[in-house]
């Protein structure tokens, strides 16, 4: 459970440290900058990201120039086309990315060296990206709202199952006093029931009946033989 929490929260931190990377912008220079950059130097620079585009744009641009920047340059890739830049340039944009990965290469020869370039990386979330990018945060909102939601919904439907679990428990508690009211009622009766079979046994058993009326009143056998007949028993039973 605390680690399912640990991972959602760890993607939401990741998440919003993406959305700030997305915000970034990304200072390139060329070596040495603002003094000049040195010989046969090649520096590479590679831009990536899931979505979006990239802009390039110029703070400063020195480079030597030449016939196809064929010296100096500075080179942009994106797949397998690319783009060459030398000389000088005035600042502004310079490049913008089809897609969300481009490499930016510097090279310079072994001859004129310059100040080199100041250029200015800036990732940019296409509308589609956009989009999706709010989509996923309005989800993201949607389902904690759902979830807080969730959690009232329980809160509520807590209070009516401990309406109803006091409502049972009332009537468990009746049902065991009606119980226990029986069982003592029936014991009670049952008590009251063997008290009256004892007296019965008692007074309805000829053997107790007669032999205690035997043994305390008459040991004669005329009377034990009328008493046992007028019990219907046979008095050798007595003998
Ligand atoms: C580069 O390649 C990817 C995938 O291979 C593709 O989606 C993208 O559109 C390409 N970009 C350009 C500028 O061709
Ligand atoms: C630069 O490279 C060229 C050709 O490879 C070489 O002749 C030259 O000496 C190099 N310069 C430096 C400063 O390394
Ligand atoms: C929020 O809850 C409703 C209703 O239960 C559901 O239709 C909707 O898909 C949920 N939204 C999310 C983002 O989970």
């Amino acid at each position: 459970m605390i680690l399912i929490f640990l991972v959602v929260f760890l993607h939401d931190v990741l998440a919003a440290e993406e959305i700030l990377r997305d915000r970034s912008d990304i200072k390139v220079k060329t070596p040495n900058y603002p003094d000049n950059y040195p010989h046969n130097s090649t520096k590479i620079w590679r831009f990536k990201h899931n979505y979006g585009v990239w802009s390039v744009s110029i703070d400063k641009f020195f480079l030597e120039n030449s016939l196809d920047c064929r010296k100096d340059f500075l080179e942009i890739m994106e797949n397998k086309t690319s783009v060459k830049f030398c000389g000088t340039k005035s600042s502004g944009s310079l490049y913008t990315s089809k897609g969300p990965e481009i490499l930016l290469k510097f090279s310079s020869d072994g001859s004129m060296q310059q100040m080199g370039f100041h250029l200015e990386v800036l990732h940019f979330v296409t509308e589609g990206d956009i989009e999706k990018t709010i989509n996923d945060r309005e989800r993201k909102r949607a389902a904690r709202a759902n979830v807080t939601k969730y959690v009232e919904g329980k809160l509520t439907d807590s209070v009516l199952f401990l309406t109803l679990v006091s409502l049972l428990g009332l009537a468990l508690v009746s049902l065991i006093l009606l119980i226990v009211y029986y069982i003592v009622n029936i014991n009670r009766k049952n008590r009251r029931q063997n008290s009256n079979y004892n007296r019965n046994v008692v007074f309805q058993t000829p053997i107790i009946a007669t032999k205690s009326r035997r043994y305390s009143k008459s040991n004669s056998r005329e009377d034990s033989k009328a008493e046992a007949n007028r019990d219907n028993r046979t008095p050798t039973r007595y003998v």
